[in-house]
């Protein structure tokens, strides 16, 4: 044997080569230098394999405890930091296996016996995603239970609703928190289904085709936790829509955080100031001394970026490929694991931040009085009076153009100048101009009443308790 170079490569497959792998080829197709999260799973993944091949009958028992023990101290160098990873050893796969073999001898060698990295990394993903996104549904419902005590907390706080960031319609604090976790909440379930799809096990595919050894497929599949094993060996190295399913879930995720950045942004600038940060979650500026910048909500917008980018990556990866293997695949990985910690990373920011999120409840309620936003309650008003919406609408647009040239509002109007209007208009008009009143009186479900919005968190919060 040669240099330690030529030694590993023909330690793998050099049976085959009558020359060793360029040293820039080695370097440009490895991927141990990231794939070597994976080898927690890699680990659990041989064990599982070699425990089935001593039941089968392939692997004595002494052979399988070797393997066992062996693969007890690689993941102990590796936790411990003293396993020395090797770029000739291409990937995690080979590095463990060779680690192994160096450790524990001969049998080393008969752990890959009936698979191949093909169905080895398909089963490394699938077990490290499974184990991510568990952590990803955590920390989101960490958010979420953040968001509806801040919802229930302002259930009675009326702030104005916008369309076109234009005052609408008043509406209440809590329900608009409520609609952040709707939005959260599908993505949760998304999450969810993506977890059912992916948690099935693609070992003993081998390259493609399955093994001719007697192995066990849902032995193995239920030594790892998957409900069962995947249908069709082709299928099961060849695809990776569960990691894409996953970016995408992520990708709608960011997008809805990023929403709700930009709202904070909004709500924190001096123009609204409807909210305030605590300082720890912002920071100043090196030259103007009066600033305090939301700087957590809007990385978290930044960020969003990279969460579409990385499916977009991973869609073209798979697009056109033919079945069933190809290196191609390996490239899915940078973009998994980007996903996977930006999205953990915002979630956990954002659910540190949201329950110390203050409410400025004297500006969002000046907020709402300045833009007719309780229009709509004098049109329905005039309805229940008899009026053809079209008309009152007509009518209550001509007393608003009123307000806007003596610079009042609604409600600053006489009940004398109010019937110039309209007759029909009452004295009882003052309670639906009323920004109380005008909430209250939406009680319907899925409104913003007070009430409606109590019982809503209460909802959300049994959704939660139920995970
Ligand atoms: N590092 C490879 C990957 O990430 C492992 C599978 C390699 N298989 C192969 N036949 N080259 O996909």
């Amino acid at each position: 044997m040669g240099n330690r170079e030529t030694t590993n490569s023909q330690e793998l497959w050099g049976g085959r080569f009558s020359e060793p792998t360029d040293t820039f080829v080695q370097r440009f197709t490895a991927s141990e230098a990231f794939d070597r999260k994976l080898a927690v799973y890699d680990i659990a993944g041989s064990r599982a394999h070699a425990e089935m091949l001593e039941v089968a009958g392939v692997l004595t028992a002494d052979e399988n405890h070797a393997i066992q023990d062996g693969l007890t101290t690689v993941l102990e160098e590796i936790e411990r930091g003293t396993f020395e990873w090797s770029v000739e050893r291409e990937d995690v796969h080979m590095n463990i296996e060779a680690r192994l073999t160096e450790l524990i001898g001969e049998t080393g060698k008969k752990l890959h016996t009936g698979r191949s990295r093909n169905d080895q990394v398909a089963t490394d993903l699938r077990l490290y995603l499974r184990a991510e996104l568990d952590a990803v549904g955590g920390e989101l419902s960490r958010l979420q239970s953040g968001i509806i005590a801040l919802a229930a907390a302002h259930a009675d706080t009326v702030m104005p609703g916008f369309t076109h960031l234009q005052v609408a319609q008043p509406v209440t604090f809590g329900h608009h928190l409520l609609a952040w976790n709707e939005m959260l909440e599908r993505d949760y379930a998304r999450l969810m289904d993506c977890r059912a799809r992916l948690n099935q096990s693609p070992l003993g595919a081998a390259a493609l085709a399955g093994t001719t050894f007697p192995i066990d497929r849902h032995a193995t599949a239920s030594a790892l936790g998957f409900t069962a094993p995947t249908r069709n060996s082709l299928d099961s190295v060849a695809d990776r829509d569960f990691a894409i399913e996953f970016c995408a879930v992520a990708a709608l995720l960011m997008s809805h955080l990023s929403r709700i950045s930009e709202e904070l942004v909004l709500w924190t600038s001096a123009q609204f100031d409807f909210i305030r940060l605590p300082d720890r979650f912002c920071t100043g500026s090196s030259i103007m001394p009066q600033k305090k910048n939301p700087d957590v909500p809007e990385l978290v917008r930044g960020k969003s970026g990279r969460a579409t980018g990385n499916l977009v990556t991973l869609l073209t990866l798979m697009k056109s490929q033919p079945l069933a293997y190809n290196k191609d695949n390996q490239e899915d990985k940078e973009a998994l694991f980007d996903t996977v910690a930006t999205v953990q990373d915002c979630l956990r920011a954002f659910a540190d931040m949201v329950p110390a999120i203050e409410a400025n409840k004297e500006t969002m309620r000046q907020a709402a009085l300045a833009g007719f936003s309780t229009a709509t309650d004098l049109a329905d008003y005039l309805v229940r009076a008899g009026t053809p919406f079209r008309d009152a609408h007509e009518v209550v647009g001509k007393a608003v153009a009123h307000c806007v040239d003596a610079q009042c509002d609604l409600a600053d109007l006489s009940l004398e100048v109010l019937q110039q209007f309209h007759p029909a208009i009452q004295v009882d008009v003052f309670e639906v101009l009323t920004l109380e009143g005008s909430v209250a009186a939406r009680r319907h479900f899925g409104g913003t009443a007070p009430e409606r919005v109590r019982e809503a968190a209460a909802a959300a919060n049994k959704v939660l308790a139920a995970r």
